[in-house]
């Protein structure tokens, strides 16, 4: 079962629904820490650029590429001139041109092999010292032990293995030693307002998104979760706020 976003369709609710400003300030803040602070910076799937606008400053020049133009349409009008359509396994930038790449929620979205293509891209990209920053091991930010999370699991397990994720940490600290980058800190941010209601976990089971990574799950599993999910109390009720994980590497 393989579920495709389409972020054109999802753009005009994408901030929003992605835990809008207090989400892509916690992710900024903790991406500042990680950043050089004078230089160009490549926001690889940026999206409506609700985070890569805050990294912006006067010694530092944000640019967001993206590969929908609906994403991109709201990110121009934070970054005016600075939204480019691009896919992020060619990314239109010379090589070594750039102090920093930043990937938010990217690497997670694609099959392993276009995660890899991406990270080369990076690397090709980047200047000797640039930092590459990206969120890992994305399924993994939901661990508050709630009831939601239970089932959730349980989903994973019927449906992933032995699929592993493409931006699993062990796989991409391989995957980035390959080419030629070195692991700098890792650091996290809350996201804020994005606590899962049942009832939200299970439209998205339904709708078939976010499965990308559950290739193995069944009719009778997919079912028997969203039976599980009816019958929790509270069932608009957000559970605990997810914590992700950023790492950085330097080229
Ligand atoms: C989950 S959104 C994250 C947006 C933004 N980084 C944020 O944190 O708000 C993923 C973004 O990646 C973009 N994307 C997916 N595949 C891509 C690709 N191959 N090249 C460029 N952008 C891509 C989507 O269009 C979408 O805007």
């Amino acid at each position: 079962m393989v579920g495709v976003l389409d972020y054109d369709t999802e753009a005009g609710r994408y901030d929003a629904t992605r835990g809008g400003e207090a989400r892509a300030l916690a992710a900024a803040t903790a991406l500042d820490a990680l950043l050089p602070a004078t230089g160009v910076i490549a926001d690889i799937g940026g999206g409506t650029g609700i985070v890569s606008r805050h990294l912006a400053t006067p010694t530092r020049t944000v640019i967001v590429a993206d590969a929908s133009t609906g994403m991109l349409t709201l990110a121009a009008r934070r970054l005016p001139g600075r939204a480019v359509r691009a896919d992020a396994t060619r990314l239109p930038f010379a090589d070594a041109s750039l102090h920093a790449v930043t990937c938010i929620w990217l690497l997670h979205l694609l099959p392993p092999h276009l995660t890899d293509a991406v990270i080369t891209e990076a690397a090709r990209v980047l200047a000797p010292g640039g930092i590459l920053a990206a969120t890992i091991g994305k399924n993994n930010a939901h661990q508050g032990g709630d009831d939601t999370d239970a089932i959730l699991h349980r989903v994973h397990q019927q449906g992933g293995a032995p699929h592993i994720p493409s931006d699993d940490p062990e796989r991409l600290a391989q995957v980035t030693a390959t080419r030629g980058l070195t692991p700098q800190a890792t650091t996290t941010f809350t996201g804020h307002g994005q606590g899962r209601t049942p009832n939200n976990l299970a439209y998205d089971l339904a709708d078939g998104r976010h499965l990308t990574w559950l290739p193995h799950l069944t009719q009778t599993d997919l079912d028997a979760a969203l039976a599980d999910l009816a019958a929790l109390p509270g069932p608009d009720v957000p559970r605990t706020d997810p914590v992700y994980t950023l790492a950085s590497w330097r080229r």
